[in-house]
């Protein structure tokens, strides 16, 4: 399973970057308005520091406004994969900049048929959200679950599934169970990954143990 951070804070994406978890950068409007910078020179700067796809959104709503805003954004660097919303206008542009050469992301998906559209319109990920399902008492992780079903009778779709709106631990769990190939997670649930207290506590006792044998190693 692929990890992507959700995220434009550009030292958070340099510090997993180098944690070595890192295999790609997902950003919304919202998350480049937090970051108070300027979106083309943010986005080129996570671009240079990513292994993997960076994902710049478009603010356009119709066709011609997201081909214009693609084009540009898929000049700032190789990795930017262009987020294009889930709307009729948003998959048209996506069939054709996948034509193009392009990685898109079609996000904002919230039913398992609208995954099912991104798919035939060649996504190369498709982004349903789990947390804003949850938060208003639907099943997000059911959506997962469908989608995979559904991508699996079709073998010859390639789209791969970016659980996005993840909120914790148990989302990333369920959602890897299910097989989904990418997990878009805040910073903070990456670094919850990684706790627990049995693993601070165990590893407190090793060092103090050891500390009673004054030996060092090498
Ligand atoms: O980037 C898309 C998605 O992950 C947004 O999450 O927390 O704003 O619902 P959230």
């Amino acid at each position: 399973m692929k990890f992507f951070v959700d995220t434009a804070e550009v030292s958070e994406i340099r510090a997993l970057a180098e944690s070595g978890l890192l295999d790609g950068v997902t950003t919304n409007p919202s998350l480049i308005a937090k970051s108070g910078r300027p979106m083309a020179e943010v986005i080129a700067e996570i671009c240079e520091i990513t292994p993997g796809p960076v994902s710049a959104e478009v603010t356009a709503t119709d066709y011609d406004g997201m081909m214009r805003e693609g084009e540009f954004l898929r000049r700032i660097a190789p990795n930017v994969a262009v987020k294009v919303p889930l709307t009729e206008a948003g998959l048209r542009a996506c069939k054709h900049m996948v034509n193009d050469g392009a990685m898109v992301n079609v996000t904002l998906c919230f039913t398992p048929v609208q995954a099912l559209l991104a798919a035939k319109a060649g996504a190369t990920f498709v982004s349903p959200f789990v947390g804003r399902l949850d938060d208003i008492g639907q099943d997000g992780m059911g959506l997962i679950a469908d989608i995979m079903t559904i991508y699996r009778q079709y073998p010859q779709l390639k789209t791969e599934v970016l659980v996005a709106s993840i909120r914790h631990t148990v989302h990333l769990l369920q959602a890897a169970k299910l097989g989904a190939h990418v997990a878009t997670l805040p910073p903070n649930v990456i670094r919850g990954l990684i706790k627990h207290p049995l693993t601070d506590k165990g590893l407190e006792a090793f060092l103090a143990d050891w500390k009673k044998t004054g030996q060092t190693i090498g």
